[in-house]
């Protein structure tokens, strides 16, 4: 695969009628914004959101386009933690648009950062005046691959992750990959961790890539990144415009790896000791052994995606946390008691919805990841 040349769209389609978007991918392609803002008519009045080191870094470069096509680009910043997807945090950014707010003004939000930037921001999008629009700019892999793609939005409550947020669709979602170039390891790692469970669910040309690529080649070659990028892209995009509010059992597919990887997160209290993909990575091995156990899927296939993770430099286990804290938060999340649904792999490139897993199989297999 190496030797040949590797094409990817650089505009993918989420085809969802009248909130139908595109996907720009591309590298050193800030040049396209301008233009594309232009065409979409969002409005008078951009807002960038972001991460005090992210503006800097990244962000200028989205402000100096829109102030060089006219526009009195103002900026909004929230610390860069999972704790960012607040309720307080909420609160303050609607409040810090009001004040931005005035006659004649039609403000839109241009999102620079990674999946809590795009999490929050979207949802403060989708409140203030019970709607403005929103471009997302996803600055880490898994923000590129997964988060601002689909329109999910939310933050957290002290009882669990996500569980205040609506369904509200982006206008544009630009990827520049030049952005990742200064993620650290652990957080490119991180996305590739979304990337391979779009590999599990839909995609095994995906999977087998991953699987013959390292983590090196990944990220010094645009090309096979901008590869990947995309067809993950295309995996969320299909999952999204067949169930665009998770109403049909499609889009439950990419909750692959988060019943475990969610109630990980809670055990460690967002603490970020445990990233959001290196959860799902543990978690979508939770689940293989799941599958394995009740024969869905064959040994070798389920140790394929434990091999995947371990050689994108993902953890497969977890230390020092303890069962029953697992078990506990499991109780809690959404995707859990909501019928006790899990997300399993019959085969790479395919993924079934399960009810009535028994509580037995899911402690047994949560054992087998578990140290000490
Ligand atoms: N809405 C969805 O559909 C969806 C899907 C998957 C995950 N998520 C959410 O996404 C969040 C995780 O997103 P994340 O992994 O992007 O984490 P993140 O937004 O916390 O970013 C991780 C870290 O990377 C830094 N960073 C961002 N861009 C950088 C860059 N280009 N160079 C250097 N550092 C950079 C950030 O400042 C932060 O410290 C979780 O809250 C998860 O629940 C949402
Ligand atoms: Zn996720």
């Amino acid at each position: 695969m190496s030797a040949r040349r590797l094409y990817f769209p650089s505009r993918v389609p989420v085809r969802l009628g009248s909130r139908r978007y595109d996907v720009l991918i591309g590298s050193g392609q800030v040049d396209r914004f301008l233009p594309e803002v232009r065409r979409l008519r969002c409005g008078t009045h951009p807002v960038v959101l972001s991460n005090p080191p992210i503006l800097e870094k990244h962000g200028r470069s989205i402000v100096k386009a829109l102030s060089r096509g006219g526009f009195p680009v103002r900026t909004l910043t929230v610390a860069d933690t999972e704790r960012s997807k607040s309720l307080e945090t909420l609160g303050r950014l609607l409040q810090g648009l009001a004040d931005l707010d005035g006659p004649g003004k039609r403000l839109f939000l241009v999102l620079v950062g990674g999946g809590v930037v795009g999490d929050v921001g979207g949802l403060v999008a989708g409140l203030y005046r019970r709607g403005i629009p929103y471009l997302q700019v996803p600055t880490t892999l898994l923000a590129q691959v997964d988060s601002s793609i689909g329109g999910k939005t939310a933050v957290d409550l002290p009882q669990g992750k996500n569980l205040a947020g609506l369904f509200y669709q982006p206008r544009l979602v630009f990827i520049e990959l030049e952005f990742l170039r200064t993620l650290p390891a652990r957080i490119f790692c991180s996305g590739l961790a979304e990337a391979a469970k779009c590999g599990v669910i839909r995609d095994p040309a995906l999977f087998a890539f991953l699987e013959e690529t390292s983590v090196l080649e990944l990220r010094e070659s645009q090309e096979k990144l901008g590869w990947l990028v995309s067809r993950a892209v295309q995996v969320k995009a299909s999952v999204v415009e067949a169930d665009e509010r998770e109403t049909l059992g499609i889009r439950t597919a990419l909750n692959f790896g988060h019943t475990f990887g969610h109630a990980l997160e809670a055990a460690t209290h967002y603490a970020g000791t445990v990233t959001h993909g290196e959860a799902v990575a543990v978690g979508m091995r939770v689940a293989a052994e799941i599958a394995r156990r009740l024969r869905m899927i064959g040994s070798s296939d389920a140790d394929r995606i434990r091999r995947l993770l371990e050689h994108l430099g993902l953890p497969t286990t977890v230390h020092g946390v303890p069962l029953s804290r697992i078990l506990q938060a499991m109780s809690h999340d959404k995707k859990w008691s909501a019928g006790r649904s899990w997300v399993l792999p019959t085969r790479i490139g395919r993924v079934a919805v399960v009810r009535g897993v028994a509580q037995r199989l899911v402690r047994a297999a949560v054992q087998t990841v578990l140290e000490e």
